[in-house]
């Protein structure tokens, strides 16, 4: 198994990444602390084909299970569900030296970090990704929640897990249209800090694609330590420096809330964003075209859609952007290249960005 340490002084924590070692999660779980009793925290699909092996290892490990499961769906990521999840918890007499196991995805991983965060003020959590969104981006780095009727992940913590343990193996079940979606993410982490990763993506698309093993294994190892990195440098997105992973994403939220979430993927509007911040950042003269249409190439070929349709009104994306929870003092601040591996952030006022998403 592969190892990468999240560096936060007493709040660290080790993302463990591996093929075939669902069966030894348990082992590691009880490393972790004094406590016997664990909940895993699951959805009924990913529960059909992993809830089996996980429950037996962490019982094979001297731990008392239970099994919280809920509704598969980002539109049940609320607060009702962070009530039933607490409801469990309770009815089972959970004390604080007990372990939330999230088995699933980023919504799985979102609310049972939000459950551990706020259940008897905190108690420990262990990320088990079973995507390529939560095994590269959401499972590390602390930020934990539910969305609002008014907006997505709107409330929240930010509660670092005590361990994340990967199994690659669980991705051959993922759906393609999820898989890809994900590696529109990983493509982010070559532009905003890693031009040899970008270099190998675009030298590995049809092994990635087949999720052969070894590539596998080392492209989701560089986003965790990219990710890693970042988050020990601004663990709360106070100095700017985690705002780089918002790159593409502030078109993408806009063009997901413009199509009220329905129409694409996170990863697809994330990746749809990212073409559109390079062409703005071509437009103001900061990255070149050869750069920007790199990106391009490289999430066409993986199948993934790089424009906005012509039926999407520009405007409404634009005044969507200037409602995302990130614009401040009425300017939007987006994460452009100037290069691949290199970004920075650039203030645009409301009116600039609807000229610049006019043109995009
Ligand atoms: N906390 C963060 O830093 C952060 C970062 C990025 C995204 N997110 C959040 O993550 C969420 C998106 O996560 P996601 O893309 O993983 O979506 P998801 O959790 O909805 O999972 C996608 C679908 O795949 C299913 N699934 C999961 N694993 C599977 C497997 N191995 N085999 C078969 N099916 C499987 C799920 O049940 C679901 O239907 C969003 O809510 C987003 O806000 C959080």
């Amino acid at each position: 198994m592969e190892k990468v340490t999240v560096q936060l002084g007493e709040r660290g924590y080790d993302i463990l990444i591996g093929s075939a070692t669902l069966p030894t999660l348990g082992a590691h779980c009880r490393t972790l602390g004094p406590g016997t009793a664990a909940t895993i925290v699951t959805n009924q699909t990913v529960a059909a084909h992993y809830l089996t092996t996980v429950q037996s290892s962490l019982a094979k490990a001297d731990f008392d299970v239970s099994v919280c499961e809920l509704e598969d769906g980002e539109r049940f990521k609320t607060i009702r569900s962070i009530s039933h999840i607490h409801d469990h918890l309770v009815a089972r007499r959970m004390d604080r030296n007990g372990l939330l196991v999230a088995l699933g995805g980023g919504v799985i991983g979102d609310m049972a970090g939000f459950a551990a965060a706020t259940f008897l003020r905190g108690i420990g959590f262990v990320q088990v990704p079973t995507t390529v969104v939560a095994q590269v981006d959401s499972s590390v780095g602390g930020k934990t929640g539910v969305n609002h009727p008014r907006g997505k992940n709107l409330i929240g913590a930010f509660h670092q897990p005590r361990l994340v343990f990967m199994d690659m193996n669980t991705l051959a079940t993922l759906p393609r249209r999820e898989l890809l979606a994900g590696i529109a993410e990983v493509i982010k982490y070559g532009v905003i800090s890693d031009p040899v990763f970008f270099d190998y993506l675009e030298a590995n698309v049809e092994e990635i694609l087949a999720l052969e093993p070894g590539v596998t294994a080392h492209v989701v190892r560089r986003c965790c330590e990219l990710k890693a990195a970042v988050v020990a440098d601004d663990e709360r997105e106070t100095s700017g420096r985690r705002a780089i992973l918002n790159y593409g994403h502030t078109v993408g939220h806009a063009l997901e809330a413009v199509t009220r979430y329905r129409r694409y993927l996170h990863g697809e509007a994330v990746g749809i964003g990212m073409v559109a911040a390079a062409r703005i950042a071509h437009r103001e003269g900061i990255l070149d075209e050869d750069q920007m249409e790199r990106q391009r190439t490289l999430l066409q070929r993986f199948g993934l859609p790089t424009e906005i349709p012509a039926r999407i009104d520009r405007a409404a994306v634009a005044d969507a952007m200037t409602l995302d929870k990130k614009a401040a003092g009425g300017h939007i601040r987006m994460v452009l290249a100037e290069r691949i591996g290199q970004v920075k952030l650039v203030a645009f006022s409301a009116e600039k960005v609807r000229e610049l998403v006019r043109g995009t």
